[in-house]
């Protein structure tokens, strides 16, 4: 489609000239118990807020609303071949199960504000869990499944939960992985102890409950039931945290991003219309997980906000059982919207390179794949738009802006794509290239991407209680910008290019994660002196994680054997997320005279990139050691 046909150039001009009108316009979308009087009040919060003296709730617009036009059709439909289990949630079910579960954290003491963890697998229970607190106005904070006992911990700590929502385990392939063990040890291991928890009993595995604390969620819920106890959805403001979602930083401790309900529920509902150009009552999949972002914009809240049918899947792109896995869901359920990372059609290409299993599937009901997470390699993006024959959408977000950047809007009629960009800013973001004295730098040119302030609707208006980590980390380095510490350019038609970070974070299989953190891990074991993580470049996952550790003198143990125990360390106290599979002994690190670690040098050198000696080194010789050392374990370099 030529550029020609899109209204999107009308649209971000409409936008742009009036943003409280569009955002205005756009929040009719939402039932409001009381509607704003003021659209976006400058003085509020941080950097002001978006519908400050409006009220709502979001489980009403995600469920209840829908009830009366929408109840016999399907809200939710899990999958999950690792189970072998396919079962459709209707939305008068939906509303059935989430108001009973709201009424036995009720039993549970949860009130409005406070917070709840949710530790959950991809089963429905995790949604109705994330809807349940928004009912009464709690505030969830789910962590990913794949973080060990000490991640949970320290985001158990910071958001003191009264209670706890879990299962008794997750299943990974064919492994099944018992939760209930690593949530207790979190719990053992934090200061903040939860009242009492909840637990999901699976067939596969069944979770020994710790009397007083712990609770049967089948039998509380049946007993719920039973008494006929629904709890109604709350009335809060457009400003109360609907949720915490904890999401990697520089240092070993993760920033708790809070999301609002109101501005959350206008933008998802405007994106799942003019950004994804879906329909309610169309099938919207996000393969993600719920302990993502993407997780609990579009496998929950944005498709059922637009009266959707959302895909929860509990299982991989390949070996679940091939790699014709996601053409069988589209097939099966009649998917119009497949949105998940590159990273899964690289496995995809890696199993079935001509696709022959696609041959199987009728996919007629597909319009478009969605790629986010990660940068989408221009080869995969031709790879996928070769053999699905729908556009192939790469777009551009974080944890922190909860919904989409940058992007083609199929919604207003796509541009034309330029591989390797996720296309143009959508309505809502104006963004501009920086240089580091805070200077545009122009077009073409690399630099940090900004967005100027205010951040639209749905984006954080701050951290989890550390307002002054939120200015420092975002706000104060370009002052009137958000800082996105993702470094590229926008090219002379206004197309964005995102490179990578200027930070410590990496990207594997789409998840984000912090070297600094895995750093803080290799430091901690005895025999290690210094140390430097850098992210190699992997054809599955994108990056994988890469430790170098210099080891203290005199310490006797085989350097092999410290390495294995470290690769064990960040596993244990990160988690298996982290694939940290490779530690490297080598005598040194390489360093400016002034002592920082040339880990951008370092990181060209794995990847078999250019590379020239900064002139600021030490002693050049170490970059060869370096060199040597990967081309000895088989990294390029
Ligand atoms: N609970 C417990 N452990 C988990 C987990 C969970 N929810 N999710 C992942 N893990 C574990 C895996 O079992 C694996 O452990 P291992 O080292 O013992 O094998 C480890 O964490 C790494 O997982 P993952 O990154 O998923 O790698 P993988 O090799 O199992 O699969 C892909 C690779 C590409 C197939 C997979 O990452 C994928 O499907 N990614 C695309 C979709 C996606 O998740 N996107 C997220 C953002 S949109
Ligand atoms: P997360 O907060 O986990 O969603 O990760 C956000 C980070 O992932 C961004 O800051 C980018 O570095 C990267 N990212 C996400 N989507 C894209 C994309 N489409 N292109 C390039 N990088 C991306």
């Amino acid at each position: 489609m030529s550029s020609t046909q899109s209204r999107y150039h009308e649209v971000y001009a409409r936008w742009k000239a009036d943003p409280e009108g569009f955002w205005a316009e756009a929040a009719r979308g939402i039932d409001w118990i009381r509607p704003a009087g003021t659209v976006f009040d400058p003085k509020a919060g941080i950097y002001g807020r978006w519908f400050t003296d409006a009220v709502c709730n979001t489980c009403h617009n995600a469920v209840d609303r829908h009830v009366a036009q929408r109840g016999e059709q399907a809200a939710i439909i899990y999958d999950s071949p690792v189970t072998g289990t396919k079962r459709a949630v209707t939305y008068a079910e939906l509303q059935d199960e989430v108001a009973t579960l709201a009424a036995v954290l009720r039993d549970m003491g949860v009130e409005k504000g406070d917070r709840v963890v949710i530790y959950m697998p991809m089963i429905p229970e995790a949604a109705f869990a994330m809807l349940a607190c928004a009912r009464i106005g709690a505030i969830h904070s789910v962590v990913f499944g794949g973080f060990a006992p000490k991640e949970l911990a320290t985001r158990i700590d910071d958001a003191k939960p009264k209670a706890i929502l879990s299962a008794s385990c997750g299943i990974e392939g064919a492994r099944v992985l018992a939760y209930k063990p690593l949530l207790d040890e979190a719990i053992t291991l934090s200061a903040s102890k939860p009242e009492s928890c909840l637990i999901y009993q699976r067939p596969q595995c069944e979770a020994s409950l710790v009397e007083g604390r712990d609770r049967d969620w089948q039998s509380e819920t049946a007993r719920a039931r039973r008494e006929g106890r629904r709890a109604e959805c709350v009335p809060v403001a457009a400003t109360d945290p609907l949720y915490v979602l904890y999401t990697s930083g520089t240092t070993g401790k993760p920033k708790g991003v809070v999301r609002d309900n109101g501005g959350y529920m206008v933008a998802l509902k405007w994106s799942m219309e003019y950004f994804f150009g879906v329909k309610p009552g169309e099938v919207f999949w996000a393969a993600s997980d719920v302990g993502w972002v993407v997780g609990h914009s579009y496998i929950v809240y944005g498709p059922l906000l637009h009266g959707c049918t959302a895909i929860l899947y509990e299982g991989k792109p390949v070996g679940t059982p091939d790699a014709g896995a996601y053409w069988r869901v589209i097939a099966d359920h009649g998917v119009v919207t497949l949105f998940t990372a590159p990273t899964a059609f690289r496995a995809i290409k890696k199993e079935d390179p001509n696709a022959d299993l696609l041959k199987r599937y009728d996919l007629s009901s597909f319009r478009a794949l969605f790629l986010a997470g990660e940068r989408a390699d221009p080869d995969t993006v031709k790879w996928a738009e070769d053999i699905l024959n729908v556009p192939v959408i790469d777009h551009w977000w974080q944890t922190e802006t909860g919904w989409p950047v940058a992007g083609n809007l199929l919604g207003l009629g796509a541009l034309p794509v330029k591989h390797g960009s996720p296309t143009v800013a959508v309505p809502g973001y104006e963004l501009d290239v920086l240089d580091e004295s805070g200077k545009s730098v122009g077009r073409g040119k690399m630099g940090t991407i900004v967005a100027k302030l205010p951040l639209p609707p749905g984006c954080l208006p701050t951290l989890w209680n550390a307002d002054q980590r939120f200015r420092e980390s975002y706000l104060s380095v370009y002052p009137g910008y958000y800082n996105t510490s993702d470094a590229g350019y926008i090219d002379e038609d206004g197309y964005v290019w995102v490179m990578g970070r200027t930070d410590d974070i990496i990207n594997v299989a789409g998840h984000r994660l912090s070297t600094g953190g895995m750093e803080e891990v290799l430091a901690s074991h005895p025999a290690v002196a210094e140390c430097a993580v850098i992210g190699v470049k992997d054809s599955l996952k994108g990056e994988v994680p890469c430790g170098f550790v210099v080891l203290k003198s005199g310490v006797q143990k085989a350097p092999e054997e410290i390495e294995k125990e470290l690769v064990g360390l960040v596993r244990e106290k990160i988690g298996p997320v982290a694939a940290f599979k490779l530690a490297i002994t080598v005598p040194r690190l390489p360093k400016t005279r002034s002592g920082k670690i040339l880990r951008g040098t370092m990181k060209k050198i794995a990847d078999g990139e250019e590379w020239t000696t900064p002139a600021t080194i030490d002693d050049p010789i170490i970059l060869e050691e370096i060199g040597e050392a990967l081309r000895a374990r088989g990294v390029t370099g």
